[in-house]
């Protein structure tokens, strides 16, 4: 191993929302945070190292990306996805809630109806709703243990003049890898109802053996000039901070256009830090992934050992990506403002309301594994002392 995930980092007082605003996001700041999505774990000391470089200069100003941002995201998709992308493709966006804003004003206009999959990582749905179009839900099914798609209620929503559909891939929460077939069908309704397909693909380099990260723009050259994929080394490497994303537009228009609304805003300059990590972590981040996650796999097999032994009352839906975890607690038979005052309260632990997540979301809670396994029993003791009424 050259990473060390077992190392605890003392993250309180750095003005990060997981541990320094949970007592204004979540409603107590007494609590073992497990929520917000980052990591507590350090980033490779070679982006940490580039960033101090830079920073030494001592002058900051307006910066630029150069050409080797985009080539190192090139070879990136290519070694980990096999995802031939072309250099005109790429564009930029400061952060992937902020490409998926943007599409929406590109793309669509007020009233127009746009399909989210909840429950789902929630601030799609504001992406749509503040910009007064209409949100509509495709909610996705739970099939042994699994949040699958519901193609036929997809297919209605489009027919139904649907313009847009906004995708997590791969899930989040809940952790679905969307599989190829899966995606073909669903792409294939995009294309037959002209619903144009925005992909998130935000955690598609956490994905667990054996599983594999399909780029739906990568499933035909038809799919891609009908798809805007949003990535970031941000959930992968630890660097949410910077506000650093790539968007990836095969079709020349859909480009154009989406560059012309990053320009009015005059936000496509970026992040100065963010250009350099990103591109130091897509140069030479593949070691610290694989470590990252052979480590985030042991936490989960400690995760589900330790729920089957100690907590019958909750089931494990076994991510097939990413560090997030979607606990079914249904069996609790708590409400969900009491659901939350257990974990949050009772137990002490900072866990996501699965409620927050929309349709389908009542009943369970998202906890982050992004941590050393230490900090993971820590939380689960605590959990289980709440269940034993200590
Ligand atoms: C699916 C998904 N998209 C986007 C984001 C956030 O992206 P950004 O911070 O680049 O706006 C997250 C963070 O949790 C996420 O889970």
């Amino acid at each position: 191993m050259n990473f060390n995930f077992d190392q605890i980092i003392d993250r309180k007082g750095s003005s990060c929302i997981k541990y320094d605003g949970m007592g204004k996001f979540l409603g107590a700041d007494d609590a073992l945070p497990m929520w917000v999505a980052d990591m507590d774990f350090l980033t490779p000391k070679y982006i940490t190292d580039a960033i101090i470089k830079r920073a030494e200069h001592g002058v900051f100003g307006y910066p630029m990306r150069e050409e080797s941002y985009f080539t190192s995201l090139i070879g990136w998709l290519m070694r980990r996805h096999q995802w031939e992308v072309m250099r005109d493709w790429l564009t930029f966006c400061p952060g992937v809630v902020p490409a998926v804003n943007l599409s929406v004003l590109a793309f669509t206009k007020p009233g127009d109806k746009i399909i989210a999959q909840p429950p789902v990582y929630f601030p799609f749905f504001a992406a749509v709703t503040d910009h007064k179009r209409e949100l509509v839900y495709n909610q996705l099914i739970m099939k042994n243990g699994r949040l699958c798609m519901d193609f036929e209620n997809l297919e209605k929503l489009a027919k139904e003049g649907a313009k847009m559909l906004i995708l997590s891939n791969p899930h989040n929460p809940g952790g679905s890898v969307w599989a190829r077939e899966e995606l073909m069908q669903m792409a294939e309704i995009c294309l037959k109802h002209n619903v144009l397909i925005i992909s998130d693909e935000i955690h598609c380099d956490l994905i667990y053996k054996p599983f594999k990260h399909i780029p739906v723009a990568s499933l035909s050259q038809e799919i891609s000039l009908q798809t805007i994929t949003t990535v970031a080394p941000s959930k992968t490497f630890n660097l949410s901070g910077l506000s650093t994303s790539s968007v990836i537009i095969e079709n020349d228009s859909l480009r154009r256009k989406f560059n012309a609304t990053l320009d009015h805003l005059h936000i496509g300059g970026g992040n100065l830090f963010g250009n350099i990590a990103s591109e130091e972590a897509y140069l030479h981040g593949d070691t610290y992934v694989d470590e990252l996650m052979a480590y985030l796999m042991l936490n989960i097999e400690t995760l589900e050992e330790y729920v089957a032994t100690n907590l019958p009352k909750i089931k494990v839906i076994r991510p097939e990506s990413t560090f997030l975890v979607w606990l079914d607690c249904r069996e609790m038979g708590l409400n969900d403002n009491d659901l939350n005052d257990f974990f949050l309260l009772k137990a002490k632990v900072g866990l996501n309301p699965g409620i927050m997540f929309g349709p389908g979301g009542d009943g369970f809670m998202r906890m982050n594994i992004g941590c050393p396994k230490a900090t993971l029993l820590q939380g689960l003791g605590q959990i289980k002392e709440a269940f034993d009424g200590k």
